[in-house]
């Protein structure tokens, strides 16, 4: 069991360095990165590799190191031929994005292909394995926990998000890979700070997303911030496209999760409208409701009835009434 672990570990690592050397001699390779604004030392520091499009290269490769079948198989990183009598690469023409644990083992891949398909997805992660379970690792975990600013970790989307963000400068990112995020990602967060930034894509995807990560960091007892981009970009397009110390700002002025649980509400209706706004102001007082420490929510209370011009007395009223009367 161990002996297996172990096996699968510097099988890993030695894929890594295969894909990573491919991709340093791969011309369309180093093209694409530089298209995509990544530099060498960003492509050196997330050892971002290259998958040939040989049906076996790295299998070869690997057996040449000595592994065995059996645990070449357990690996994910080959698979079956359909014939049931040798093994090709699960991974081919893509870019590979290693997914390094907090210990620095590389557990799994990303890969990401070039250009457009209509057969092939977009990113091919790792199957689950013995080493890999997507719902506890954070990608960039690794480098993000020494760069903790302020005791906070910003949540994003994407590999690429996490490499432009960490090449602009901003060091304290992760990504949950695609998922939504799990309550295991939340608890290993945990392990290392108590706020929470999400930056999710401006997209309904990213924003439904938001919506659960909010869920589930705070049930953890994670404080959590809310980052909204405009226009459907992702962070690696806004700081492409704006700059680190915009990014920064709008990560220093990030949204409580009251306020942007409540701005999502105030997007449904038309608050000229009375039934709508009384229906808005009866939803938004069960968000305030939720708010635990007193004071701050006091001072929710006063500035939404202030903005809604309404009595505060109203709400509060209306939160007291939802008490259980005999306990
Ligand atoms: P780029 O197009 O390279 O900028 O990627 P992106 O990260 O902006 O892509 P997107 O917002 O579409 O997806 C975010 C993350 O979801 C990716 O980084 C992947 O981890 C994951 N993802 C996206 N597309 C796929 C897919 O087709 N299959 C799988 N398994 N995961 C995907
Ligand atoms: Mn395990
Ligand atoms: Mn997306
Ligand atoms: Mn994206
Ligand atoms: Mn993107």
């Amino acid at each position: 069991e161990s002996k297996k672990r172990d096996a699968l570990y510097r099988m890993h690592k030695d894929a890594a360095r295969f894909f990573y050397k491919k991709r340093c001699a791969h011309d369309r390779s180093n093209e694409y990165l530089r298209s995509r604004g990544i530099d060498d030392d960003t492509a050196r520091q997330f050892a971002i590799g290259y998958a040939g499009s040989e049906y076996t290269g790295l299998y070869d490769y690997l057996k040449s190191k000595g592994y065995k079948n059996e645990d070449l198989a357990d690996s994910g990183l080959v698979l079956p031929d359909r014939n049931g009598k040798g093994y090709h690469d699960r991974f081919r023409d893509r870019i590979m994005f290693p997914i390094v644990s907090v210990a620095k083992n590389v557990t799994g891949f990303g890969g990401r292909l070039m250009g457009k398909s209509d057969k092939l997805p977009k990113y091919l992660n790792s199957s689950e394995t013995m080493i890999f379970h997507k719902g506890t690792q954070l990608y960039g975990l690794n480098l993000a926990k020494t760069n903790l600013e302020n005791g906070r970790l910003i949540a994003v989307e994407g590999y690429m998000d996490v490499i432009s963000l960490f090449q602009s400068g901003i060091r304290n990112v992760v990504a949950s890979l695609g998922t939504a995020l799990t309550e295991g990602q939340g608890r290993l967060m945990k392990r290392y700070v108590e706020e929470v930034v999400l930056c999710y894509d401006g997209d309904g995807a990213g924003i439904r997303a938001t919506v659960r990560g909010i869920q589930v960091l705070e049930g953890l007892g994670l404080r959590v911030k809310v980052m909204k981009l405009k226009n459907n970009m992702d962070p690696d397009d806004f700081v492409r496209q704006e700059g680190k110390e915009a990014f920064q700002e709008l990560a220093n002025n990030a949204l409580s999760t009251v306020d942007f649980r409540i701005g999502l509400l105030e997007e449904t209706v038309d608050l000229r409208r009375n039934d709508e706004k009384i229906q808005f102001v009866t939803e938004a007082t069960k968000i305030l409701k939720e708010i635990k420490n007193p004071i701050e929510q006091e001072m929710q209370i006063q500035r939404f009835a202030s903005r809604m011009q309404i009595e505060p007395g109203v709400i509060f009223k209306e939160i007291k009434n939802d008490d259980p009367k005999a306990i």
